[in-house]
């Protein structure tokens, strides 16, 4: 683990109490695991404001299988050098629909053009995109789960 600083914190009372209620409903076993990952939290918001940075992304999409050569398309996508696909997984949930997790790796504005494509494709149903940006993990934050 890095080196660790213990800081003060003033607040008050009243926002005190109903934050330890917000963690409490949470189930965070103190105040300092809630605090660290409300600051992961931002930086890792603002890290997703900056296209070029590095990420993965777990991309979900709902499909009809009888539409047309869609999974080539999506292929043929996951194949694109921008990006690198680290895993798909397929689901069959009825006679028509299936549900494929791709998670790929790369820029953001890489995966999201990417996602946007696979979204936007005749027969998906539903898509989204959950992105984490991986520069934060490596750098700044110890990750020891
Ligand atoms: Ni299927």
């Amino acid at each position: 683990m890095s080196q660790v600083e213990r800081i003060g914190v003033s607040l008050e009372k009243d926002l005190l109490s109903q934050f330890d209620e917000l963690i409490e409903k949470k189930g965070y076993p103190n105040r300092s695991e809630a605090i660290r990952d409300l600051i992961r939290e931002q930086l890792s918001q603002k890290e997703m404001e900056n296209p070029n940075a590095e990420a993965v992304a777990a991309v979900s999409i709902v499909y009809d299988h009888h539409a047309t050569q869609l999974m080539q398309k999506l292929t043929a996508l996951q194949h694109q050098h921008l990006l690198q696909t680290i895993s798909s997984l397929h689901v069959h949930l009825n006679e028509h629909d299936c549900m494929e997790i791709i998670v790929l790796k790369g820029r953001i504005k890489h995966i999201n053009s990417t996602a946007e494509q696979m979204l936007s494709h005749k027969g998906v149903k539903l898509g989204k995109v959950n992105l984490i940006p991986t520069q934060i993990h490596n750098h700044q934050v110890e990750c020891n789960r």
